[in-house]
């Protein structure tokens, strides 16, 4: 697929997707965003898809924020659809059927850490740094980020950083459980990534969506995550995928999953 500001690479089911504006710290304009839902739409249906990878282009900035030139001259109700439409497209992320996992590569600031909290996982560099600096524009976060950051490193973490609009480096994001691991360089984060990838990619699909959706559930008003639960469970024993995983243990062999 071709973009304007995204490149795409898919290679034997694991699809990198990196944004490309690094004259810009790869900082989110309207065309960008409306290609990262192009993206994950058409990610969404690709057959054999283990997972994505969602980075940066360059060494200094996963995305260092919503553009910022955009805000100029928006009104309450065009303020309110923009907000709306990231608020969709990182549930789409977040809701994706495969692992996605992020890898921040330097500035995940304001809408590029709210992006990096929409993934599964959060691979870091040494240099990568997190944080919600909105109110410095006298502004607040609108892709979701008072409320992912919270479920990621609690309450008064999440108000510190969304208050004073400090930034933290990727040991203090591993520390207070923002990042799952922190890696030296691109290219081994990029390796971590893909081994996480490959070896999810061994276990049953079905079981891999069923586990992204009831988690995601924990956290929606209204739904029992635990009722959840047990339907996915059950759901899951009208496949095939159950026949097979349960078959190769007692076989003593590798399971061959099929994802139906
Ligand atoms: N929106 C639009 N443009 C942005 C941007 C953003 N969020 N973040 C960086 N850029 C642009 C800069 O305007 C600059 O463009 P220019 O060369 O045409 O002037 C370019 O990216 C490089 O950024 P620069 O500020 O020169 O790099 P730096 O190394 O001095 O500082 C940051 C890096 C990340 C500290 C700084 O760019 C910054 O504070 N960005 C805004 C972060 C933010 O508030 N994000 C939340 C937005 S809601």
């Amino acid at each position: 697929m071709v973009f304007q500001n995204l490149l795409w690479s898919l290679d034997s089911g694991v699809l990198t997707i990196t944004i490309n504006r690094p004259d810009k710290l790869n900082a989110l304009n309207s065309a960008t965003i409306l290609e990262i839902k192009d993206a994950f739409e058409s990610a969404s249906k690709l057959v054999g898809l283990k997972g994505i990878i969602l980075t940066g282009s360059g060494d200094k900035a996963f995305v260092a924020g919503a553009d910022i030139s955009e805000f100029k001259g928006l009104d309450a109700n065009q303020a309110k659809s923009l907000a709306q439409r990231g608020h969709d497209i990182f549930n789409l992320i977040e809701n994706m059927h495969v692992p996605v996992i992020a890898l921040v590569n330097g500035y995940a600031l304001g809408g590029g850490c709210e992006l990096a909290m929409a993934c599964h996982m959060r691979i870091a560099t040494s240099n990568a740094k997190f944080g919600q600096p909105e109110v410095n524009l006298g502004i607040i976060a609108g892709y979701g980020g008072t409320q992912r950051m919270i479920q990621y490193i609690g309450k008064a973490r999440s108000l510190e950083l969304h208050l004073t609009a400090d930034t933290i480096d990727a040991e203090k994001a591993l520390h207070w459980g923002l990042v799952n691991y922190i890696e030296t360089d691109k290219g081994s984060a990029f390796e971590k990534a893909l081994y996480f990838i490959n070896k999810i990619g061994t276990k049953g699909p079905i079981a891999v969506a069923k586990v992204i959706k009831v988690t995601n559930d924990y956290f929606i008003d209204g739904v029992d995550g635990f009722s959840s639960e047990v339907d996915a469970f059950g759901d899951i024993f009208n496949s095939n995928d159950v026949t097979e995983g349960v078959n190769a243990f007692l076989e003593k062999r590798k399971a061959n999953f099929k994802g139906k």
